[in-house]
């Protein structure tokens, strides 16, 4: 049994629009699973799904998370399981400093896990782990001051979200990659931490329509994703052949896409 079991997955938008149709998938600890697909493929819808997200419907099938059906549970509850979205907290929050959200963030899993009995991480443990991984992740210790995600380049928001994950040790991580506009620094801090985390108390999906990052994430399983559905799944030569050949030849009759 794999920690995170997809069965059946049917997605759907608010106004009952099928976007995802039928995914199955098995990720677990220790392994590295990319998704590629053209733009408007689903990818994001089932990231979305697997996080809980309200204005994506699950209308069928199942995610199980060590063996828990999770469909019904809300957001917060998939990540005290050990869930986690990359581009989950996409907004600014003015006012709340990097440090003091990933404390609180921090804070409220360690409540949520001693049964809502509040059990905060002492201060001078959170600094000492906060400064290792910033320093591991090569984020400038100024960015620990500012204010979440306000006025942060696409790439700072990218490393603080890294960050974000290394210090809430989530079991599953799942990193939508929709953001095309990363330097090649930002790129390697993401795959820097995903490489580092990874390992036998974490599983990683990586989902992205470039191959660019899978240069930096050696992943052990590429699938590739179109219209809903996984229709090819192999090793990380895979990623090569979709970056020489395209979508083209995965894509039903009548799916169109760029095949970027
Ligand atoms: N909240 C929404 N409201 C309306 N349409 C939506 C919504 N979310 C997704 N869609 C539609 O669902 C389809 C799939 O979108 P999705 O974002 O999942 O694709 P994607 O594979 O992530 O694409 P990309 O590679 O460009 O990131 C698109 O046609 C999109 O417009
Ligand atoms: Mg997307």
């Amino acid at each position: 049994m794999a920690l995170l079991e997809i069965r059946n997955l049917h997605v759907a938008l608010e106004d009952g629009t099928e976007i995802v149709k039928g995914v199955d998938l098995d990720v677990d600890l220790g392994s590295k699973h990319a998704i590629m697909g053209p733009n408007g493929s689903g990818k994001s819808t089932l990231a979305y799904a697997l996080m809980g997200h309200p204005g994506y419907e699950i209308t069928e099938g199942e995610i199980r998370l060590d063996g828990e059906d999770v469909v019904e549970l809300a957001a917060d509850e998939r990540a005290q399981r050990g869930l986690f979205l990359a581009f989950q907290y996409p907004h600014a929050i003015p006012g709340v400093t990097v440090t003091s959200f990933l404390r609180s963030a921090i804070n409220a899993l360690r409540k949520a896990r001693a049964g809502g009995e509040d059990d905060p991480v002492p201060i001078p443990e959170f600094r000492k782990e906060l400064l290792a991984a910033m320093e591991h992740l090569r984020v400038p210790r100024e960015l620990a001051q500012r204010y979440l995600n306000d006025g942060f380049s696409g790439g700072e928001k990218k490393r603080v979200e890294i960050l974000q994950m290394a210090l809430l040790k989530p079991r599953i991580a799942v990193l939508d990659e929709t953001d095309s506009g990363l330097d090649i620094d930002a790129l390697k801090v993401v795959a820097n931490g995903v490489n580092s985390l990874v390992g036998p108390e974490m599983g990683a999906l990586v989902i992205t329509h470039y191959q660019r990052i899978l240069n930096y994430i050696t992943p052990d399983h590429v699938h590739v994703f179109v219209d809903g559905r996984i229709v090819a799944s192999g090793g990380a030569e895979l990623a090569q052949t979709l970056e020489a050949e395209g979508y083209e030849a995965f894509m039903p009759a009548g799916v169109g896409g760029d095949g970027s």
